[in-house]
């Protein structure tokens, strides 16, 4: 773990330990380490001479952090207005059925985290699944379960 927070330190250090660049040394961390745990947001706080809370506030306001590792795949599913209408909601639950967990969740072996988003901009494709940036429309179980296959 001290080398890993070394990492941390280098960060800030290239922001000259400036408070006001917070948000962008989140994000840099959270590209180095893929999400932000506990440790690493103590580090910052520590660093940066900021409250935790603070550092915490930011980080579950903002939906881009990650507070909880991510799987090597990301799957995710729209549950914008148009995909919501056109049975986002039945196509969320069979992706959580074969890959066996809920949004917001990643499996036990690291390999998938599904989430949801909020309208893609392809409404016409929805619902629409999204794995690895590659959209999906509305798969069914079979296609589902093959491109769940298909991943490492
Ligand atoms: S609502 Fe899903 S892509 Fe627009």
């Amino acid at each position: 773990m001290g080398h890993e927070l070394s990492k941390v330190d280098h960060i800030i250090e290239s922001y000259g330990h400036n408070r006001e660049a917070l948000i962008q040394i989140l994000l840099d961390v959270q590209r180095e380490y893929g999400w932000l745990s506990k440790p690493v947001l103590v580090r910052i706080s520590e660093r940066l001479g900021i409250p935790s809370n603070h550092i915490y506030h930011m980080t579950t306001f903002y939906e881009y952090f990650n507070l909880v590792p991510q799987g090597r795949h990301s799957v995710s599913v729209c549950l914008g207005t148009a995909c919501h209408i056109r049975g986002a909601i039945r196509l969320l639950d069979r992706i959580s059925q074969a890959i066996g967990v809920k949004p917001g969740q990643t499996t036990p072996d690291q390999k998938f985290t599904l989430s949801t988003v909020n309208c893609l901009g392809c409404c016409a494709l929805g619902p629409v699944m999204v794995v690895d940036g590659e959209y999906r429309s509305n798969p069914n179980t079979k296609e589902i379960e093959k491109i769940v296959a298909g991943c490492e």
